[in-house]
């Protein structure tokens, strides 16, 4: 099973994001965190950003979309080029519609779960989703602390992945440390979301290194404890 390492650039310097992209080119994909300031209070950027990241970066995008109405916005993300467009399943009544949607369009369909947010209704509907956000922290912000509260939804999905033989990416976004990332290794995650600590490192190579390493060396299954 690989790892993915995604550093997410809401915690880069917004004015010099060409530049803060050469520093994460060990990584695997780009997070791109969309806040529309109604799903969630924050506010970030929109598709405009997107069209020019795709042009600029040496890493496929992973589009993160915290925002109302992704019916309407999600397919031009997609568009833009996207590798994946993961959309909340807070905002939307009609999910494997629109993954459908996306995955005509040729991007990866992903789900995203807030910590709140039961998991049971969408592990029958794994087959529609290339990939499955477990939010560890509420979304909006970076910077918060890891919620150990979320790790039974990652048990849950390992298991019902293993079980079809899917190849449905598990991902984990907020507080993902050194420490904390063999945390949701351990209970089934295999793609890691690291802002903060990746561009608050002096060093993000080497930082998106060690969370490499420490993501293997715990990897599910592993002989490892599991919760
Ligand atoms: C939070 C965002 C995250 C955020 C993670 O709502 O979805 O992607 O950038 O930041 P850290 O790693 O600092 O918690
Ligand atoms: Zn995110």
């Amino acid at each position: 099973m690989a790892n993915r390492i995604n550093p997410s650039i809401l915690a880069a310097d917004f004015v010099n994001i060409e530049s803060e992209l050469g520093r994460i080119r060990s990584a695997d994909l780009v997070h791109v965190d969309i806040m529309d300031n109604h799903f969630v209070p924050n506010l970030t950027f929109g598709l405009g950003m997107v069209e020019r990241l795709q042009q600029v970066s040496p890493l496929p995008l992973d589009i993160h979309l915290m925002i109302d109405d992704p019916e309407r916005w999600a397919p031009g993300y997609a568009e833009a080029g996207a590798y994946s467009v993961t959309f909340h399943a807070e905002a939307t009544t009609e999910p494997v519609a629109l993954a459908r949607s996306l995955r005509q369009i040729g991007a990866r369909a992903g789900i995203a779960l807030k910590p709140g947010t039961d998991v049971a209704p969408y592990l029958e509907l794994l087959s529609e989703f290339d990939q499955v956000l477990v939010m560890t922290v509420e979304p909006g912000f970076g910077g918060q602390s890891f919620m150990e509260s979320t790790m039974p939804k990652l048990v849950q999905l390992r298991t019902a992945v293993q079980k079809t033989g899917l190849d449905v990416w598990l991902q984990v976004d907020g507080g993902i440390t050194a420490q904390t990332i063999e945390i949701a290794a351990m209970a089934g995650a295999d793609t890691f979301v690291a802002g903060s600590s990746v561009f608050g490192a002096e060093n993000p190579a080497a930082q998106i290194g060690l969370l490499r390493e420490r993501a293997a060396s715990h990897r599910h299954g592993a002989g490892n404890l599991e919760l």
